[in-house]
Order: C-alpha cells, then structure tokens, then sequence
C-alpha cells in the first residue's frame, strides 16, 4: 500500500540571482511547482513550498565585476525583479527567500561543520588555474576554453553547454581566464571534497531499486551517472563570494555555490518554522519534492542526498525529482546570454492582467517529456481558441442566462434527465482522471482534463438548448441552468492549481468562499437562490498587433546577435600585384537607376564613366535598394574590364562592388568625395 504522508514539503531549483527570469524557467519548474502546490492546499493537506534566490557562484561576480558594482548589488538587484514577477505570476510560495541572508550563512555553515568534524570530507593539494595579472584562482566560469569532450569552443571550467558535460577547470584544452584573457598557469591549492564514491552503493539501493517509479529521464540520468562510478567532488572554491569555509586555514576559500544553494532550502523553511522547520526535512512522515530543471538532476538526486546521508540525524531524501526536460523559444535554446528569451517581468508588463494565459500556454506546452518549443503564435492560438472559445466561452453563457432569465438568481433543479446525469458522470470521470494526473506530476494532461469539463459544459448547453426551453417548459430550463451552474462552479475549483486568477475570480463571482478539491463534480456547489455576479468576461483575445509586436522585438534580437557573432570571412588566397593590377577598378556617376521588370533582385544602372558613352550594368542589388532613383547622381565603383554579360536581356558592362554586411544584405561602395567620372581606383 502507497505510504501515507503528513505534509509535503515542495522546494522550487533557486534561480540565480544573475538575471530574471524567463519562460524556460517557469514551464520547467515554477508552474508545474505551484499546480502541484495548489493542488494538495485544495485537497486540504499539509503543504510548504519553498523558493528563494541562488546569490552565490561565479556568474555573479563576473556581471557585477563588468558592470563596476559589487556582487551585492547585482544580486539585491535580480532577487527584487525574481521576486515581484513570481508574485504578480501568483507563483504561491510559502516563502521565498535568499542565500545571502544570515539565516542561510549559518544554516550552509554549520552543514559544512558538522561534515568536516565526522570526517566526511577528503581534503586535497591540487594544482588549479591561476591568474596571474588578475592574483586569483579561476574557478568554474572564471575560464573558458576547448571542451575536451566535444572540442566546442568557448566552453566554462565547470561545464560545457555545447555538448552538456560537466567539467573540471583543468580540463579544458587552451584555457584562457575570463577575466583578463591571460592565459592561466598552474598553482597548488587546497580543498574540501566530498567523496560520493563513499556514498555510491547507498544511492543506487535508493534511486534503482527504490525509485523506479521516478520519470524515466530523471531515472536514466541518474543511472548513466551512477554506472560511470562516483568521484569525489570539490564542494570549496577559492573565491572572495560565498559562505566562509568554517575551518582554520581556509581564508580566501567560500563553499562552492553547489555546496551551499540545496542547504539553502533548509535554510528557507527556517524562515517560515523557526520552530518547527525540523519536522519538514527530518520527519519519515513528510514527504519532499524537488521541482527543477533537467540541468540540475545530479546535483539533486545524487549531490545533495549524499551531502544529506553524510550529515545524518534524520534527513529525509526527496521522495520525486520531477525534472523537466528544456522549453526553446521559436525553434531556438533560450538564452540569457544571447538574450534569447521572454522575460517573466517583461512580459508582465506588455500583457497586463494576462498571467494566467502565460500559465496556461506553458502548462499546455511544458517540456515534460522531451524538450518543446514556445512560439508566439500558439500561444495566440491557445488563448483564442482554448481559453476564451472553450472556457471563457462557457462560463460566460451560463452566467449571462443566469441573469438573463433569474436576474441572476441560481434556479433550483427538479427531477435530473438522462443528459443532465450523463453530462454529471462524464464530468466526475474528468475528475478522476484530472486527480490521477496530477499525484503523478502529468500537469499537461491534467490541464487536458481541467479542459474538459468545459468541453462537457459546452456539449452540454448544446445538447439541452435552454434558449429553447425557457418559454414552453421552465422547470426543465430551471434544472439545465442550475446543473450548468454546477458544472461552471467546478471549472473554478479545477481550474485553481491551473489559472488561478480567473478561479478566484469565477468563485467570488458564484459567492464560493472555500474551494475544497473534494467536492469537485457535485451538484451543490452553488445553492439555488443564490445571486451570482456577472462581471468582464474572463478571456479576451489576443489580437495579431500584440503578438507582431513580440515577434519583432525577436528579429530584432536575432538581428543583433547575428552582428554579435560575425565574423570576417577567411581571407583569400595572396595574388601577386601583377594580377591584382589586371582588374581596372573605377568610378562612375549614377544617372538613371531603374529596377529590372519582373526580376526581383536585379537593378540596372546608367552610368556616366567619363567616356561620353552611357555605360550599363546590371546589379543584383534590389533588395536593399527599394527606392533605386534616390542614387542618381552618387558615385558608385565598378570593375570596368570584365567579359560583357547578358542579364534579363540587357548587356552589363563590368560589376558594381558592394560590400556584404553582417546580415549578408548588401551596400554600395562610394568615394569620400566627389570625384571625376571614369577616375581609376588603385
Ligand atoms: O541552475 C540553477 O539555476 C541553480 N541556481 C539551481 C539551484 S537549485 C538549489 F540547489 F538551490
Ligand atoms: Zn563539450
């Protein structure tokens, strides 16, 4: 029999306080996190769930040592912008705190303490990189180099995100220091290792024998590592941010971001339990639940439980890691960096009121199972045909005929029908199906299922027609729009985990004051006699200017990456200056240019070449010329002693020279002054 829990405590990855945070982040972790969260308070069961910022780690100090400020103020900074977006998203955390606080600097302490005095650490002389104009060692993103994996460029010394490998510093092939760009030398330091290999046959009794119910990724992953063999793993850094290694001897050195940011969940349940928070993480009756993304799998099913087991005294391993796979935005990786992403808070602010259709969206296309893409256009789509034609669309219905024949006074039913009955038992088999979805993590097929009882709704009003009935029969009228009621009533419990805003509002509307996931499908939720509310509809479309507006702002990004990323092209092979003296390079006065008919690309030029004879040349140009009669009159180059070519009919007389931009578009060369017609370039 599946054991029976107390409480359930949900601990949400902490993002780094590097940045915002954007939909990658949300669909991967935050909203399954708060479905599910949402869903056990409906089911009246003891819940924490548990957030914060990540504040440490090198990433930080890299930003604030670019921008001139301190690492402080970078994370003050994004833990502010985190925050305030999760909230206004209703991202329901019971406490969402930070790694900076003191609470935490004592909690991750005190861990490392009680490891170092068991003896549970190696500790280790190693040579490491060092950077000799900067004075520092350069620890995980402080070098980039040659991936000796997958030999891709530009990889960190903690991780390669070409090929995902996770790396060590010394690793990398051609390091080179991030903050200086010197190449780094060796240097021997000093550190703390916790050897998971010690732990390496209570974890796969843990995670493969006992956990094979976990999802199939988190499961393989966790596999591929452990039958690879454990190594013991650095858990200090020679940095000046972090949490103090609390040993003698160990100034200059914090614990790795690694080491400290999963303590940090601990540290956080503090903050809401002063006195009680040891019943959340020592209790066999509580059962844990880590939410993140795949990136962080071995960190949480293999790092952490070992650090835990290491400490002892009752720590409970988490007993599901749902980890999602990864969400692209139009077909590409989501990326900070390249600022490939929409952002939570930036998209707060360009739909206003809009959270729960971001929820929504992200629900219905979380990466659940393999990585998905985002795009604009579904998310148009889902709100306009799912959310405004299916859900919205129903309740507005029911409540508009409410009011329309009751002045808004809930009917009472009389004897129910065969449909009234058939539409009710469909409606608890959504339910149950809804249910098991979600104790299962499933969240897009509980949606699918949420879904569906407003389809059952819709099908409903359908099927009875009360616009019909209303004159020639009310009793039955009064039993369709009291059962209709009913079913719009569940939509508002339903739909809580899922689009919080529009339930609470639908259960203010109806005058439910408690939504209690039990009484989902039953046929008093909303008492005849009761007046409910009619007020804005609950969805609105989303018209194409906004979603043009998203997908420009994307172009434009592109467009700035691409010049970002540009390189010139490889020069070609030496000529001698014979040769190069063999093309007759000039200049000539534009004095007609007119586009080719029916070719596209092509313009043809008139051109005064100081000879008195007009000279002609077709140019392929048209595309980044679209008003060609504005360059009469400049002065453009030409290669005048080429073969003479038949273009479209019309002979061309040498070749315009262009330069080729970033974009590959094309712009014409011209003199710094105006010079003479014909006049040789050399
Ligand atoms: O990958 C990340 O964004 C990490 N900051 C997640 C940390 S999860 C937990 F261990 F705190
Ligand atoms: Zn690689």
């Amino acid at each position: 029999m599946e054991k029976q829990y107390k409480r359930t405590l949900i601990t949400t990855a902490l993002p780094y306080a590097n940045g915002p945070v954007h939909i990658g982040h949300l669909a991967g972790v935050y909203i399954p996190a708060d479905i599910y969260a949402r869903y056990l308070r409906l089911q009246g069961r003891e819940v924490a769930m548990i957030g914060g910022s990540d504040e440490h780690g090198v990433p930080i100090t890299i930003k604030a040592k670019n921008e001139g400020v301190t690492p402080q103020d970078i994370v003050d900074r994004y833990h502010n912008i985190i925050r305030d977006s999760f909230k206004e998203l209703g991202i329901s955390f019971d406490v969402y705190s930070r790694t900076t606080s003191a609470t935490h600097a004592a909690t991750a302490s005190e861990f490392f303490r009680r490891l170092y005095d068991k003896g549970e650490f190696v500790e280790k002389t190693s040579m490491q990189l060092y950077d000799e104009k900067a004075h520092q060692f350069l620890a995980d993103r402080y070098v980039k180099g040659e991936c000796p994996i997958c030999h891709a460029q530009g990889a960190y010394g903690d991780q390669c995100e070409k090929c995902g490998s996770s790396l060590n510093a010394t690793d990398l092939i051609n390091p080179v220091s991030a903050i200086t760009g010197n190449t780094p030398v060796l240097r021997e330091t000093h550190h703390w290792y916790l050897p998971l290999d010690r732990w390496e046959p209570a974890l796969r009794q843990w995670i493969l024998e006992e956990h094979k119910e976990w999802k199939t990724n988190v499961y393989g992953q966790c596999k591929s590592w452990l039958d690879l063999g454990l190594q013991p793993r650095a858990v200090t850094r020679d940095l000046d941010w972090g949490v103090p290694v609390p040993v003698e001897g160990a100034e200059g050195k914090v614990l790795y971001v690694w080491f400290d940011a999963p303590i940090g969940y601990i540290s956080n349940t503090k903050e809401i339990f002063p006195d009680t928070w040891e019943q959340w993480w020592k209790s066999p009756d509580t059962r844990i639940i880590n939410f993140i993304g795949k990136d962080n799998i071995v960190f949480h099913c293999i790092v952490f439980p070992a650090m835990m087991m290491a400490y002892g005294d009752g720590f409970q391993l988490p007993d599901n890691v749902p980890a999602n796979e990864f969400l692209n935005l139009e077909g590409d990786k989501i990326s900070t960096s390249r600022n490939w992403a929409v952002w939570l808070h930036e998209y707060l602010r360009d739909f206003p009121g809009k959270q729960d259709v971001l929820r929504y969206v992200l629900t219905a296309t979380a990466p659940e199972t393999r990585d998905n893409d985002f795009t604009w256009s579904d998310f148009q789509t889902r709100n306009n045909s799912e959310l405004v034609a299916i859900l919205g669309n129903f309740i507005n219905r029911v409540v508009v005929l409410t009011h329309k024949y009751y002045n808004g006074t809930v009917p009472a039913a009389g004897e129910l029908a065969q449909v009234d009955t058939k539409a009710l038992a469909d409606i608890r088999a959504a339910v149950e199906a809804l249910t098991d979805s979600l104790e299962t993590f499933h969240f897009r097929e509980a949606l699918k299922q949420a879904m569906e009882i407003a389809r059952i709704g819709n099908r409903y009003l359908q099927e009875t027609e009360p616009w019909k009935l209303t004159k020639s029969d009310p009793q039955r009228t009064a039993t369709v729009m009291n059962v209709a009621m009913q079913i719009c009533a569940s939509l508002a419990i339903a739909f809580e985990p899922f689009t919080p805003f529009m339930a609470h509002r639908l259960a203010a509307d109806l005058r439910i004051d408690h939504l209690c996931w039990s009484r989902l499908g039953h046929t008093d939720l909303v008492p005849a006699g009761t007046v409910v509310a009619k007020s804005d509809l609950m969805f609105e479309k989303i018209e194409d200017a906004a979603i043009q507006a998203q997908l420009d702002r994307l172009a434009r990004i592109k467009k700035e990456n691409e010049a970002k990323a540009w390189k010139p092209a490889e020069q070609k092979a030496d000529v001698d200056f014979d040769t190069f003296c063999r093309s007759d390079l000039r200049v000539a006065t534009v004095k007609e240019c007119i586009k080719v008919p029916k070719a596209d690309k092509l313009l043809k030029f008139t051109l005064d070449d100081g000879s008195g004879t007009d000279r002609i040349i077709v140019s392929g140009i048209a595309a980044y010329y679209p008003n060609p009669e504005e360059l009469v009159g400049k002065q453009v180059c030409y290669i005048a002693n080429l073969p003479v070519r038949k273009l479209r009919g019309i002979e061309s007389q040498g070749m315009i020279l262009s330069a080729v931009n970033a974009d590959g578009s094309l712009s014409l060369i011209t003199t710094s002054a105006a010079v003479a017609p014909g006049a040789q370039i050399q």
